[in-house]
């Protein structure tokens, strides 16, 4: 680490607190001068750092730059060993850690996180929006699950991961609208896209990347979006999006620790979207509708299709019609 990454790190875990520039010299074992130096170096890159008379450096809460060491102090002790990568600019953080993985370098958990995609990917081969100032993270769980059905609810499980890190951290009830997206009240406020590398040989799944974007700060969506998308603040956020990832990071690991514990499903259920909603599906290339009467513990759907039986959809994109009558 350079002492001016050092210098981020100690600031980063002391946020909002003043720093004199003798107990960094200190704490670094460097000179006042070269502290200054690099003090001036992030303010330069754009660091909210205020010098005090008296008191010392102070990174301000509302600092928002994700960084290596913004991340750390989120994630905290517990994930000190962690790899973690983070991007100004990046095609998409899932192609970043599949490269990786190609590459023979990636360790689990590893948490890659860019400030913008070029080429953001989504689910079904659509691409995700990804300007600057959002969230586009990848986690890497490297594990070996022998059952599907345990492989099934990784995306269910990110998805209570990141409801239940916005509801901790803004008040927000955030809904689940099966099987991957967060909505706020009719629109989507992030998309989540598990892919796999499996090694069919030995039976076992082997690496999981779930790559989880979230629309942080008002945008100006494309027309093809903005009805259905709407960010998680309107104004000034009240956290940074560090804050954010390290919440959801720490839900998602222990989530998927060992995946035939399936309580999560209940908080997953509780918050859906769609459980005794009106739904429309296409099945076998026939478009059909129903009610939701279940969602069981694999993730599944349990619907009451109009005119027919009951039918278990496990993967598949659904239109949800609202209580206006419209269709979500
Ligand atoms: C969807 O809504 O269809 C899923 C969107 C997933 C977007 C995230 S952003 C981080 C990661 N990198 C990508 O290219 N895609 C995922």
């Amino acid at each position: 680490m350079t002492l001016k990454q050092q210098i981020l790190q100690v600031l980063e875990n002391n946020r909002g607190l003043a720093m004199s520039g003798q107990q960094l010299a200190d704490t670094l074992n460097v000179t006042r001068a070269s502290v200054w130096k690099s003090i001036k170096a992030l303010q330069d890159e754009g660091y909210k750092i205020v010098a005090t008379t008296n008191r010392g450096y102070v990174l301000e809460e509302t600092n928002d730059i994700l960084s290596e060491q913004s991340l750390r102090a989120c994630l905290g002790e517990e994930y000190r060993d962690v790899d973690i990568f983070t991007f100004k600019t990046s095609p998409s953080t899932n192609a970043e850690a599949m490269t990786r993985l190609m590459n023979g370098g990636l360790t689990h958990g590893t948490l890659i996180v860019a400030d913008e995609q070029t080429k953001g990917r989504g689910r079904m081969g659509k691409s995700f929006f990804s300007p600057k100032s959002g969230i586009y993270m990848s986690v890497c769980l490297c594990k070996s699950i022998e059952r599907m059905q345990d492989v099934m609810v990784i995306t269910p499980a990110a998805a209570v991961a990141v409801r239940s890190a916005i509801a901790k951290l803004t008040g927000i009830d955030a809904k689940i609208k099966w099987v991957n997206d967060i909505y706020i009240d009719k629109k989507k406020v992030c998309g989540i896209l598990t892919q796999a590398d499996i090694d069919f040989e030995s039976g076992k799944a082997g690496t999981f990347i779930v790559g989880i974007g979230i629309n942080f700060v008002e945008q100006d969506f494309p027309d093809e979006i903005k009805q259905r998308a709407c960010a998680l603040f309107q104004g000034q956020p009240t956290i940074t999006r560090s804050q954010l990832i390290g919440e959801i990071y720490r839900n998602l690991i222990k989530l998927t620790d060992d995946l035939t514990d399936r309580r999560f499903m209940l908080s997953y259920k509780q918050h859906s979207l769609v459980m005794n909603r009106e739904i429309s599906y296409t099945y076998n290339g026939e478009d059909k509708s129903g009610k939701v009467i279940d969602i069981d513990g694999d993730g599944g759907l349990v619907v009451q299709e109009n005119g027919g039986g009951i039918r278990n959809l496990t993967c598949g994109e659904i239109s949800i019609r609202s209580s206006a009558n419209e269709w979500i």
